[in-house]
């Protein structure tokens, strides 16, 4: 009986060999051209990725490369990485963008943390769905100059003769005949993107990894006032990935809301100032004047200034948007009583707030910044 008792029991062995293989696992995978290792943080689900391009290493790998090149524009000067910088949670700290030439954008460059869960793409298309399409519009489009490529003009040729491209590109598109394509390129791009999948904010330490001391009793409260009924914030803004334009493996093709919220109200027919009218550029359907995608608000406080055109500086300008529900704005051209506005979701409908509560609001969206992911070298320029 006794001798039994120190011997390991089968059970035993079989959680230990088990607990081996799990280890064991890990490696194989992220080697393997099938299984691509998510690291998936705690809560989220798996990504949906489009049957044509699945994930492998080589491609992410490669797709790190061109997002930092700037010979991938029409002067040299900018990359992806011009408009989407790491350290601002890759926006570039613009009210609006400029692109290569200078020429300005009439948005805000948006935050590519955990893109890969964007149920749609940009502010407001509902039909942009594909990382892969979306990449070529800021390397071809001209309306307005982003990287300002035109198909065939020197960029290719430059990839295949590089002999970084030349051993990057065999690892990621081993099977193709002719792999420096303009297809590969955005294939690869959007590999990359998809990988920036991240959830290490002090937020994330506290409500999903159990560590009560990870955000200051400030933020808690104000964690109670984003998911109250009043402020509703969370009806836009809710999930793991605070918004809800979020779409996984298991909720592919999910269709998703895009909302006004009283921005502006300018004299005249169309509400919102052109060019930024919001999904009604796309339907030239009046119910989608001013409508747009609910940003996820992680690393919120590092991205000013705020909303598609940049038009507010700060979070305490937001909040006070919010809580007067709608924007006024006095003079000029856009001026206008925005908590008018005809098409403004029911849910800006405006809130009592204290100076206390402010602070609270504005501790808990800084809650949200994950400094882990602004310097995490598997997101950095490789070159
Ligand atoms: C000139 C600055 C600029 C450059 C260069 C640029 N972007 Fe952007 N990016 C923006 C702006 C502005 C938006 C918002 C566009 C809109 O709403 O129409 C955006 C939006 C996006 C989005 C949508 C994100 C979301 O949450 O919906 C993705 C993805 C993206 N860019 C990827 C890229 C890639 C990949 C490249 C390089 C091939 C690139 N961008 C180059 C400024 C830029
Ligand atoms: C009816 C849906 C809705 C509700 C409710 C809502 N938001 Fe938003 N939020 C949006 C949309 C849509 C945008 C982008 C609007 C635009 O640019 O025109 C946005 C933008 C923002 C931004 C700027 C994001 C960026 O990247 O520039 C912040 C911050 C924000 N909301 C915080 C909040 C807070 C805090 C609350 C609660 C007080 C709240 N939101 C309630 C839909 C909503």
């Amino acid at each position: 009986m006794r001798r039994v008792k120190q011997l390991p029991t089968p059970l035993f062995l079989a959680l230990l060999t088990l607990a081996m293989l799990d280890r064991t696992a890990v490696p194989a995978e992220q080697d393997s051209a099938q299984e691509y290792s998510w690291n998936l943080p705690k809560g989220f689900p798996k990504p949906q990725v489009p049957a044509g391009n699945p994930m492998t290493a080589a491609k992410v790998e490669l797709g790190r490369h061109l997002f930092y090149d700037a010979r991938m524009s029409v002067n040299g000067k900018a990359s992806c990485a011009a408009c989407h910088k790491q350290e601002l949670a890759f926006t570039d700290g613009r009210a609006v963008s400029a692109g290569a030439t200078g020429q300005l954008h009439s948005r805000s460059a948006m935050s590519l943390v955990n893109v890969a869960y964007s149920a749609a793409l940009t502010w407001s298309d509902p039909q942009m769905k594909n990382l892969e399409d979306q990449a070529l519009v800021p390397m071809f489009g001209d309306r307005p100059v982003e990287l300002g490529l035109r198909k065939g003009d020197g960029f290719l040729p430059m990839v295949r003769s590089d002999p970084k491209y030349q051993a990057l590109f065999e690892r990621a598109f081993p099977a193709d005949n002719d792999r420096f394509t303009v297809n590969n390129v955005a294939k690869a791009l959007a590999s990359f993107e998809r990988s920036i999948v991240s959830a290490r904010s002090p937020y994330d330490r506290y409500h999903y990894g159990g560590d009560d001391g990870a955000v200051s009793d400030s933020a808690k409260r104000g964690e109670i006032l984003f998911f109250n009924q009043h402020l509703s914030c969370f009806r836009c803004h809710g999930g793991f990935n605070f918004t809800d334009a979020t779409v996984s493996a298991s909720s592919a093709g999910r269709k998703i809301e895009f909302h006004n919220t009283g921005l502006y109200n300018i004299a005249g027919g169309l509400s919102y100032p052109a060019p930024n009218m919001g999904a009604y550029e796309h339907s030239k359907n009046a119910a989608d004047l001013g409508k747009f995608k609910a940003p996820t608000l992680r690393n919120i406080a590092i991205t000013a200034p705020y909303m598609h055109d940049g038009s507010i500086a700060t979070l305490e300008g937001v909040i006070d948007h919010y809580a007067a529900g709608g924007r006024t704005i006095d003079s000029g051209p856009n001026a206008g009583i925005g908590h008018d506005n005809p098409n403004k979701d029911r849910l800006i409908a405006g809130f009592p707030l204290s100076r206390q509560d402010r602070a609270d609001l504005i501790a808990f969206l800084e809650s949200l910044t994950d400094e882990a992911v602004l310097h995490d070298p598997r997101f950095a320029n490789p070159w």
